[in-house]
């Protein structure tokens, strides 16, 4: 775990505060740790005081909440597409292609100060993005891999166990086997969501056909239990919640 050590205890200055607005209309949990207030979805900050990604941040009563921008977080455009809750609530999620951390900074509000958010990126340069969050969120842990070669990181099997949750979005053309390949570290039972960008694996073939193959080579290993197209908010893509 040394490596991971040290990516942890990197010093960086990151001076994100933001001035919080106070919120009249009422705010309702809609998921476990996942709030709605009018139209806006929201998580509570973690880290209160910070924003991430330029996000609204709002108090209410004692706690701050951040804004979750649907247009920059495929999971926040599931959840507003109807996708059925998922308990993030102090599980252990491994997300794959966590960029510099927009969607990555919810799931980490999300589960909270007892769960963990293994975040592997193999871009460097947004990866120093993605170590500044998680040098202000202790439940955040960077990995710089790639996510096709999960012996990069086999080591959190021994540090973490089995992880509750796997989230991928990587884009790329076989999005299928990178997902079977890193369901090693899914307990039984455990969920998968995941974004499939149908550009990213055939431009020249109908969306429709390419999300038929996804769901054909993955039905081997995971159940679907809701797949949904994130229009308006995301193009060409679909999102999956499913089963180990
Ligand atoms: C669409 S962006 C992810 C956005 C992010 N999930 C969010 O919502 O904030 C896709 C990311 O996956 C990363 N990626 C692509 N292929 C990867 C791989 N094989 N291993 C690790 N990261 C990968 C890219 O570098 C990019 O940062």
């Amino acid at each position: 775990m040394d490596r991971l050590w040290i990516l942890r205890n990197v010093p960086t200055a990151v001076s994100a505060f933001a001035p919080v607005q106070r919120g009249r209309s009422h705010l309702k949990e809609i998921c476990p740790g996942i709030y709605k207030k009018g139209k806006d979805l929201l998580t509570r900050n973690l880290n209160p005081g910070f924003r991430v990604y330029g996000e609204r941040l709002i108090r209410i009563g004692e706690n701050e909440y951040r804004v979750w921008n649907p247009f920059r977080s495929k999971l926040a455009a599931a959840l507003l597409k109807g996708m059925p809750c998922v308990n993030f609530r102090a599980k252990k999620v491994l997300y794959l292609g966590a960029a510099s951390g927009t969607t990555v900074s919810h799931v980490s509000d999300i589960v909270g100060s007892n769960g963990w958010v293994i975040a592997v990126e193999f871009s460097p340069q947004v990866f120093e993005q993605l170590l500044k969050l998680a040098e202000r969120r202790e439940n955040v842990i960077p990995i710089l891999a790639d996510a096709r070669h999960p012996e990069q990181y086999e080591e959190i099997k021994n540090d973490f166990g089995p992880m509750d949750i796997l989230y991928q979005d990587v884009a790329q053309p076989d999005q299928d086997d990178i997902l079977l390949k890193n369901s090693v570290f899914l307990k039984e039972g455990g969920q998968a969501l995941v974004a499939v960008k149908s550009q990213s694996i055939d431009v020249a073939e109908k969306p429709e056909v390419i999300y038929k193959r996804f769901e054909k080579k993955i039905k081997r290993r995971f159940k679907i239990q809701f797949s949904t197209d994130l229009r308006p908010f995301h193009k060409q893509h679909r999102f999956y919640l499913l089963r180990h």
